[in-house]
């Protein structure tokens, strides 16, 4: 397989980095001394709505986008029968011109009317414009050009392909899988009033932050979004004092914050909050929401382990604090839980730590004339039977093992980088000694560049720093493998064999990590069964043939190819049942079993909590927590994309 099945699914781009937009400064950021929960609102948090100001309203216009207080905490799930749909544009019952003028008037003039982003591609929008078309086409890869639109996404093939970048000015744009209207929300009140416009309506609700899911849960035909990306403060506390029992350094972060920014706002203050390792993704979103992988979680676990409360819109469209004390349950499910399925988060604490050195070492070797695919094999063995002394030491890596040219090509090991919280030079050239050994006794010419730095950004800009996104190219999954795979010989062997055989023997790139983010923390929250278990994190892709313009068989193809050749055999030896998973963040849309593969022991609780929190299904989104009850009409697109009608299965 072609390694371009990974070109675009990278971060760091090892090989693929792209120049982005120099560093954008936090809005509006400050610092407070002491706090306890639930910490002040920020000021787009006080602006909320009342029932005065509902009151106010006639009684048609109340009933737009009045409170539902009937729902939720009531016991009865509202059962919707097989063919139910949420409305869709077009249908009668599509609000009218008047309602959506009235409910604009509302928000203030927020409502924003879908224009996709490559309208100027094409005639139909009356936009044509083929230099701007060449440049959204240039860009398309730049992360920060999808943010800064309302209803962009960075993966078209969810989107359904129905506007993309070429420039084809006699083609057809049309909006697929993408909102029909979006809100550029700045206040929790024009939250509530979306939201309660979408549920009184029957409206298909989504939210986007960053567009960054690559699952399309931020997509939606037909439907309403709640758009976070403006949402930016951010504000340092000194000396937090959570009803967790956790008192100390915390961060406040709002809905539309990113890692990059969360990042360097920590820096600032010398400490280090847990995000990805991908700058661009949205911090307060879809990433906390998922759990969170980390380069540091060997010592403080998941980044949602981290999180002592969040402000919430709730389906009844009433906003809350969920922490320890307050909605417990509602503080569980939203640390892990998933993405657009309990409420929208319209901020966050997180835990803040001490700044602590870091190593970073970038590792590298390949094969040659010297060096055989069996050989170069041989010589990872070792790198891979290390994982639990590598996860004791509290350390994380990513790389990559690229196949180029086939069966009888190339294979190149990359690592950047090994990540080594905590270490000195001399603790990390002990930890890794057996590994270079080993590559030493077996000839394999390699190099290692090993740095120290003495805070986290610097250890993390100038390794993941740069990010490119977006394919059509390809559909990728992954598998977590659990530590117990590799304490017992026979099933590491096995495991090692799948790995192995994905690269040597079908010539297929994999990446991955070593990463054991454990029950670090030692809390209690929706954060999947697998990730306390994992030792190693492995991602596949597979090729779409006919990139942009694969027919809907070729894209099943490369389906039917993932699940069953690419991850199929290391979920044969990493399943559910033995605390296998797959993270749900990066998965595969279609992933079989997705409940257990996702959400692990949790499921069970979390479909409980989706009944008690939005017994209407306000909130819906692919693979979320109780979305097998509805499907969404795509007409076989050979995966699920966002392009059809939302209705009950
Ligand atoms: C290039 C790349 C690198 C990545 N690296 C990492 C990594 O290192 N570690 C890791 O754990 N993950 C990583 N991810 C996965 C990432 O965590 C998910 O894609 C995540 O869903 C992105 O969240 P977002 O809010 O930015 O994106 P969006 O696409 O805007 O939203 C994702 C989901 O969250 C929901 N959502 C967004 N905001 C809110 C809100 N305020 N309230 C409720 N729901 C909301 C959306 O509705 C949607 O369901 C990476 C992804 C990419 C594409
Ligand atoms: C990121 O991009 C900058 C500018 O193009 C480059 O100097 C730097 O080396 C890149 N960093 C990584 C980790 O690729
Ligand atoms: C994108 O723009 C850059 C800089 O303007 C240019 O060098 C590059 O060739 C363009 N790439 C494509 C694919 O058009
Ligand atoms: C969204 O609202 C913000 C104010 O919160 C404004 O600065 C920005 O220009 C708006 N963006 C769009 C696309 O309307
Ligand atoms: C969390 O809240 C529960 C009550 O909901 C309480 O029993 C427990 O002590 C709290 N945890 C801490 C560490 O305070
Ligand atoms: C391969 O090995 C031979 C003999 O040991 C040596 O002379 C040669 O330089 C090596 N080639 C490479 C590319 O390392
Ligand atoms: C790979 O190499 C072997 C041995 O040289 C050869 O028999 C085989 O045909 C090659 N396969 C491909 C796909 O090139
Ligand atoms: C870092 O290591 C030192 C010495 O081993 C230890 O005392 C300290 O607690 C560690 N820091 C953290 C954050 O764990
Ligand atoms: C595992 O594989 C190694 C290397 O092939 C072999 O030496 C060892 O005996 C195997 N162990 C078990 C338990 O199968």
């Amino acid at each position: 397989m072609a390694p371009s099945a990974f070109t675009s699914a990278l971060c760091a781009g090892l090989q693929f980095a792209a120049a982005v937009s120099a560093l954008q400064p936090s809005n509006h950021a400050v610092a407070t001394r002491d706090s306890t929960v639930p910490a002040p609102l920020f000021a787009y948090e006080k602006k909320q709505l009342t029932i005065e100001r509902i009151a106010a309203l006639s009684p048609e216009d109340a009933a737009l986008i009045d409170f539902d207080d009937d729902a939720v905490d009531s016991d009865v799930i509202i059962d919707k029968p097989k063919g139910f749909c949420k409305v869709f544009p077009g249908d009668d019952d599509w609000p009218s011109d008047d309602k959506w003028d009235k409910f604009d008037e509302l928000v203030d003039g927020a409502l924003i009317p879908t224009i996709p982003l490559a309208a100027p591609c094409y005639k139909n929008w009356g936009l044509y414009n083929p230099q701007q078309c060449a440049k959204i086409a240039n860009q398309s890869v730049d992360p920060y050009l999808h943010e800064a639109d309302p209803t962009s996404n960075m993966w078209p093939v969810f989107q359904g392909r129905t506007c993309v970048a070429i420039d084809r000015p006699d083609g057809t744009c049309s909006l697929g899988g993408f909102p029909a209207y979006a809100v550029n929300v700045s206040s929790v009140e024009q939250i509530q009033l979306t939201l309660n416009f979408a549920r009184n309506n029957n409206l298909r609700l989504v939210i986007k932050n960053t567009g960054h899911c690559y699952l399309g849960k931020s997509l939606g035909a037909g439907s309403l979004s709640i758009w976070t990306h403006n949402l930016k403060n951010l504000e340092f506390i000194e000396n937090y004092k959570s009803d967790s029992g956790y008192e100390g350094p915390a961060v406040k972060a709002a809905a539309g914050v990113t890692v990059r920014e969360v990042y360097q706002f920590a820096e600032k203050n010398n400490a280090i909050v847990l995000g990805g390792i991908c700058e661009s993704v949205g911090f307060t979103g879809g990433y906390l929401a998922g759990g969170g992988h980390t380069p540091m979680s060997g010592y403080y676990g998941m980044a949602a382990d981290n999180v002592e409360a969040l402000e919430v819109v709730t389906a009844d469209g009433h906003f809350v604090t969920a922490s320890n004390t307050s909605h417990p349950d509602l503080y569980w499910a939203l640390r892990g839980g998933g993405g657009s399925t309990f409420g929208v988060v319209t901020s966050v604490i997180v835990r803040a730590h001490p700044q602590v050195p870091i190593v970073t070492s970038t590792i590298k070797y390949a094969t040659s004339a010297n060096v055989s695919r069996e050989l170069l094999w041989e010589g990872t063995r070792k790198y891979f039977e290390l994982f639990i002394p590598f996860t004791d030491a509290h350390t994380y890596s990513y790389f990559w093992i690229w196949a180029r040219g086939g069966v009888n090509g190339t294979l190149s090991f990359e690592m950047q980088p090994f990540f080594a919280p905590n270490h000195t030079i001399e603790s990390f050239n002990e930890l890794v000694k057996p590994w270079f050994d080993h590559l030493r006794a077996l000839n394999i010419p390699f190099t290692a560049e090993t740095k120290l730095h003495n805070t986290f950004y610097s250890a993390y800009h100038e390794n993941w720093g740069n990010d490119t996104v977006g394919s059509s190219a390809t559909v990728p999954g992954n598998r977590l493998f659990p530590r117990g795979n590799w304490e017992d010989p026979e099933k590491f062997n096995r495991t090692f064999d799948a790995i192995r055989r994905h690269s040597l023997v079908n010539a297929r790139t994999v990446g991955g990590y070593h990463q054991a983010p454990r029950n670090r923390l030692n809390v209690d929250n929706a954060v999947s069964s697998a990730f306390r278990h994992v030792i190693s994190f492995l991602i596949g892709a597979s090729l779409i043939e006919g990139d942009v313009n694969a027919t809907p068989e070729q894209v099943k193809k490369a389906t039917d190819v993932l699940i069953n050749d690419v991850i199929g055999p290391w979920k044969k030896v990493a399943p559910d049942s033995e605390f296998g998973g797959s993270y749900l963040n990066e998965a595969n849309v279609v992933e079989p079993d997705w409940q257990s593969s996702f959400y692990g022991v949790q499921y069970p609780r979390l479909l409980e909590l989706k009944k008690k929190w939005d017994p209407r299904s306000v909130f819906y989104a692919t693979t979320a927590v109780g979305s097998e009850e509805w499907e969404v009409l795509d007409g076989e697109q050979g995966t699920q994309t966002q392009n059809g009608r939302l209705c009950r299965v």
